[in-house]
């Protein structure tokens, strides 16, 4: 892809969007028909990944433009019902963009698996025998998953806790060990799940102890992604607003989430606004990003900010992200929905590293567009325009209507599908 700079596209039709998108991606005809079908996921499909289906749900899929990640260009499908996302999204893209980009990086895909041992005689004893077969039990992981190993990844340490050693209850008190494991490519779930069920027998004939639970953790702190910006505040300024007032607002939204849990629970609801859209259209599972996102940023002990704003010594404002990262490129829905496919393909991401980078750049940028709105006009004055969109449709405005009626509800500043409705009626006579 030569660039992700598309001028215009927010006002090409559908049809004419996807073709743009099937030339710069060379799809052939049939790949292009499959893949933009509105009912990509058929009925088939779908009754084999859950059960007791009866259909399908869509989601709009909108593309994130303007993303330029370590170099490298970047059309971000986005799949979300949230109006203003995908285009806050790529205004701020733009913008950093100028300023050269997201910098991003990423620890290894290290998974977590944990194997809980209750009811041990001796707990030291056990952790004891434990740490001595590390080796031996790293090697009977591999085992159980020779492929991951093939292909370059695979269990690669041990640890093992113990939790509420003085309690004094035979219920609370338990061994925790934890196998981390290279997952490579795949998010892993099936792999570290495979692993810690076959270590399950050796483990409580070593502790004498029982095992309960052998699952993976969606708190995946090995397996981290960092995305950072850094923007000149002339690059900042808006109508009526000096780029120096934007930075100093966006510091100080920061800080207000940093310090109070109710600030930042929606501050970060609008980072993962950019995450979970990509995390959903690469077939990726969104609970357990979310889940692993939400325990980082209570990692110091009180529910925090995601993100870090900051100024430098030139004055410019520095933007940062780092959050658990565990999406895959293999296996999963990414590989059986026909729209992952898609996907990826318009993301041309070569790892799950690469994809994980992405995904934090874009919630970076999400972010700061929320609060770049939030200090300047506020988030309704944009977020109505868009919105106004599906009150007109919900009013039963089809085709050319929909942005005639939209215009109208604007100007009549009641933006209510009843009003709508009354729109529709009245252009209709
Ligand atoms: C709305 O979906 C997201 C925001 O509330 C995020 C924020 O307040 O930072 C605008």
């Amino acid at each position: 892809m030569k660039t992700s700079r598309v001028p215009g596209f927010y006002n090409m039709s559908v049809t004419e969007r996807r073709e743009l998108i099937a030339n710069m991606h060379d799809l052939s005809d049939g790949e292009a028909k499959d893949l933009f079908s509105d009912q990509a996921l058929l009925a088939d499909t779908a009754d084999k990944m859950i059960e007791n289906v009866v259909g399908t749900y869509s989601l709009p899929l909108g593309l994130g433009l303007n993303f330029l990640i370590n170099e490298k260009e970047y059309v971000v499908p986005m799949a979300i019902e949230e109006a203003s996302v995908v285009a806050s999204a790529s205004y701020i893209a733009k913008i950093v963009r100028s300023a050269g980009g997201f910098q991003t990086e990423a620890t290894d895909q290290v998974m977590i698996g944990q194997i809980q041992v209750v009811g041990c005689p001796d707990i030291p004893a056990a952790k004891e025998r434990i740490m001595q077969e590390k080796q031996s039990l790293i090697e009977e992981a591999n085992q159980a998953y020779p492929s991951i190993v093939a292909r370059g990844g695979g269990a690669e340490d041990l640890e093992v806790r113990i939790l509420n050693e003085d309690s004094g209850s035979a219920y609370n008190q338990m061994l925790v060990i934890h196998i981390y494991v290279n997952t490579c490519d795949a998010m892993g779930a099936n792999i570290i799940n495979t692993m810690v069920e076959s270590l399950a027998p050796s483990v409580e004939k070593l502790t004498n102890g029982k095992v309960y639970l052998r699952i993976l953790s969606n708190y995946a702190d090995r397996c981290l992604a960092r995305a950072r910006c850094v923007i000149p505040t002339d690059l900042l300024e808006s109508k009526g607003f000096t780029g120096e007032e934007v930075r100093d607002g966006v510091i100080h939204a920061y800080e207000f989430a940093a310090s109070d849990p109710y600030r930042a629970v929606t501050h970060n609801k609008g980072i993962m606004n950019g995450i979970d859209p990509v995390v959903i259209a690469t077939g990726n599972d969104w609970r357990a990003v979310e889940a692993g996102a939400h325990a980082y940023a209570a990692r110091h002990g009180q529910y925090s900010s995601m993100t870090k704003w900051s100024s430098d010594k030139d004055g410019n404002l520095v933007g940062e992200l780092e959050l658990p990262m565990a999406v895959g490129i293999v296996g999963g829905a990414t590989r059986v929905h026909p729209t992952s496919q898609l996907a990826l393909k318009i993301l041309n991401v070569e790892s799950a590293s690469e994809l994980a980078q992405l995904i934090v750049a874009v919630g970076l940028a999400q972010n700061l567009g929320a609060l770049k709105a939030l200090v300047t006009d506020g988030i309704q004055k944009g977020h109505m325009a868009l919105h106004s969109r599906s009150v007109a449709i919900a009013g039963g405005a089809t085709g050319e209507m929909v942005d005639v009626i939209a215009k109208q509800l604007i100007e009549s500043k009641d933006i209510r599908v009843g009003k709508a409705k009354q729109l529709v009626g009245e252009y209709k006579k």
